[in-house]
């Protein structure tokens, strides 16, 4: 186990991956999505974890740069070729929180979901994910602070890790099996079995019943979120009845 910021050995973590799902390890890479990207492209299959001990070029949302403290955070991305229709495939972004907020209930933390895919510790984000399209391909990169306790300035207000929450270290490749063991269960489950990804989402939605600012399509917006529609949509009232909304950015809640 790496418990600071020495080199985590992610082999005993990619014995325990699930079937097809399997790893590569790189030293440094741009960033994992696009490297992944560009075996995708070459033609690997479905399942393929791509993992980097160092990103040079991290993204997030919006185009955003991704901060991941070497050795002690995880920083990856994952191939997905679904069966189910290329509509259906935003839904993985969702797959993916849960994963992660399943991951963390499994280490007796407490997260929250900010719709669409933030993952919080108390009120602070601990993990995102970045989910990009390909022709016949999705990749789901996933940035999760372990035991990061040291944050750039211009982050280090909203941001935690798993380390800050719960006064301990944790073992970054026992987290990062779980992690890949939760997401390759709920990757499967964006068709049929929505339902029951949707109800793992509702249980830990932080923005549910709160007033919040936002950015959506038509402009930025103050109103109440009621919750998360059946397709994984935000439920917004802004006063003029309920909006659902696919996308919106810079949503905050109004303390
Ligand atoms: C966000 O919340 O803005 C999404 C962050 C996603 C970060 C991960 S780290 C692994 C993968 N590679 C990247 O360049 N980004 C994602």
């Amino acid at each position: 186990m790496s418990g600071g910021s020495g080199t985590t050995d992610f082999g005993p973590a990619a014995a325990e991956f699930p079937e097809p799902f399997r790893l590569l390890v790189r030293e440094e890479v741009s960033s994992t999505n696009d490297e992944l990207r560009a075996l995708a492209c070459a033609g690997a299959a479905h399942g393929l974890v791509l993992i980097s001990h160092r990103q040079t070029a991290g993204r997030g949302r919006r185009g955003a740069a991704w901060f991941a403290g070497e050795g002690t955070a995880l920083a990856f991305s994952v191939l997905l070729r679904p069966e189910e229709p290329p509509g259906l495939w935003p839904r993985l972004s969702l797959a993916a929180g849960v994963a992660l907020a399943e991951t963390l209930d499994h280490f007796r933390l407490a997260p929250g979901l900010k719709w669409p895919n933030d993952v919080w510790l108390n009120r602070k984000k601990a993990a995102g994910i970045l989910l990009e399209g390909g022709d016949g391909f999705v990749i789901a990169g996933i940035g999760l602070n372990v035991n990061t306790i040291d944050f750039p300035p211009e982050i280090a207000e909203i941001a935690t890790s798993m380390r800050i929450s719960a006064g301990r270290l944790f073992d970054p490749a026992e987290v990062f099996a779980k992690l890949i063991a939760r997401f390759a269960v709920n990757a499967a489950m964006i068709g049929n079995d929505f339902p029951q990804l949707l109800s793992a989402l509702r249980e830990r939605c932080v923005l549910t019943g709160e007033r919040v600012s936002l950015r959506a399509a038509n402009g930025l917006k103050t109103g109440k979120i009621l919750g998360i529609g059946s397709h994984g949509e935000l439920l917004f009232d802004c006063g003029g009845g309920v909006e659902p909304l696919v996308q919106a950015d810079e949503v905050r809640i109004i303390s």
